[in-house]
């Protein structure tokens, strides 16, 4: 069983108490802090908290607090986080972890010289598609990892700080990106290193100082490629993709916008149809479980599991940390146009993971590149000669 200080009674602070009062029921959040008093108390109210308070220190200083869960804007993660930390509280954080790399490894820092236990909430690497897909990717079922594409966008966020760059710190490549980003390092290999990357981060649309749409690719040591595309001005809903290129094989998840899930309504009634959804009648795309398909519940499953067993859970401080320090590549990439080193100042993979290669003996002379089953119901077989380096090609004979 674990008491939770929740800070923030926004969005995510009433998704993250959804969830964690809904799995497992021995979880309960004790206390929620949010600055404005009504608020808090509504929030508390709605979900059955017994205690609110306007102090976020109150909350976390709480000697019926074991975990403090962070829902609160990005510019106050870093305050939360040495607070919890010097409180000697285990700590769980909302994405971004930082506003940037230099905020993530004071509070990676923090948690570590603390010895407190410590998650990142990074939900998207949580939903059911996906650790089905994480434990395929691991048994070999894709052969390697060549190419990862993620897709988070929206029409944009639904809060004015998330807009305002000194508050949030960056826009849509810090907000969606880190969520893009983790989701690739986790099928690539989180121990494998990202090396470099390339970034293209406009502001197309909206009249903000940040970029509305962003798009990029983290190369990894291996060759690797993490491919990610985020933007606040894409229409017609949340679209949550993913797609996964291996040598011996493909997956391809919806997470979101196109589960299966299709109902047509001639309008009339109003009413809430799935997170970003921007119609109300017409054919809708509506999420049977959006705290299943988010991750939420086997997030804080894993989470609080791993707190108990003392144990890690599957997405660390550190984890949050590396994803800040590739996005700050990226910025870098958007600015310079070029393909920017990732300077990780704490890194704990592999060294010198060797390049992605494939290479199948035909016969003496040939290296095989590839076999197709022809219109004529021929086989051909396309070789490379093993001296020259000739590309040829035969027909199989049976
Ligand atoms: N999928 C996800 O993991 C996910 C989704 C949404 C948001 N988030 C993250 O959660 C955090 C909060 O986002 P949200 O969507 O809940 O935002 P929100 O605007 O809905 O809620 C933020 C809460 O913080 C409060 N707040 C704002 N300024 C404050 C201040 N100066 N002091 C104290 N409280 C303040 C607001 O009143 C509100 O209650 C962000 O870091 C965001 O990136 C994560």
């Amino acid at each position: 069983m674990a008491r939770i200080a929740m800070l923030g009674a926004g969005f995510i602070g009433d998704f993250y108490t959804y969830s964690l009062h809904a799995l497992r029921s021995r979880d309960r959040v004790h206390v929620i802090y949010s600055r404005d008093e009504t608020r808090g108390r509504a929030f508390a109210k709605k979900h059955g908290i017994s205690g609110w308070t306007t102090s976020m220190k109150e909350a976390i200083n709480d000697p019926e607090t074991d975990i403090v869960v962070i829902g609160l804007p990005n510019n106050l993660h870093l305050e939360a986080v040495k607070s919890a930390a010097a409180a000697g509280k285990a700590v769980l954080c909302t994405k971004p972890l930082g506003r940037n790399a230099e905020e993530a490894i004071e509070m990676l820092e923090a948690v570590e010289k603390a010895g407190v236990f410590n998650g990142y909430l990074e939900d998207l690497v949580y939903p059911p598609k996906t650790l089905k897909a994480l434990d395929a990717v691991k048994a070999g079922t894709l052969g390697q990892v060549t190419w990862v594409r993620s897709r988070e966008t929206h029409p944009g966020p639904h809060s004015d700080w998330f807009w305002t760059k000194e508050i949030s710190g960056g826009g849509v490549l810090l907000d969606m990106g880190c969520h893009c980003i983790e989701i690739a390092r986790n099928y690539i290999g989180k121990d494998i290193r990202p090396v470099e990357v390339m970034s293209v981060a406009d502001t197309l649309v909206k009249p903000i100082d940040a970029e509305d749409n962003a798009l990029g690719w983290v190369r990894y040591e291996n060759g690797a490629i993490g491919q990610f595309e985020t933007s606040w001005i894409f229409r017609g809903g949340m679209d949550l993709r993913d797609e996964v290129m291996g040598t011996e094989g493909t997956i391809w998840i919806n997470n979101f916008l196109r589960t299966g899930f299709e109902m047509f309504t001639a309008g009339g009634k109003e009413g809430y149809v799935a997170e970003k959804a921007e119609s109300e009648k017409g054919w809708l795309f509506p999420v049977g479980d959006e705290l299943a398909e988010l991750g939420y519940y086997n997030m804080f499953t894993d989470m609080l599991n791993a707190y108990e067993d003392r144990s890690e859970p599957l997405e660390t401080f550190y984890d949050g940390y590396v994803v800040n320090e590739i996005m700050d590549a990226c910025y870098r990439s958007a600015k310079s146009k070029k393909w920017e080193p990732v300077t990780l100042k704490v890194w704990r993979g592999k060294e010198k993971t060797p390049a992605i290669s494939e290479v199948r003996e035909y016969d003496k002379a040939h290296i095989f590149v590839k076999e197709e089953r022809m219109p004529d119901g021929k086989v051909k077989i396309i070789l490379k000669d093993k001296i020259t380096g000739k590309i040829s090609q035969k027909i199989k004979q049976k």
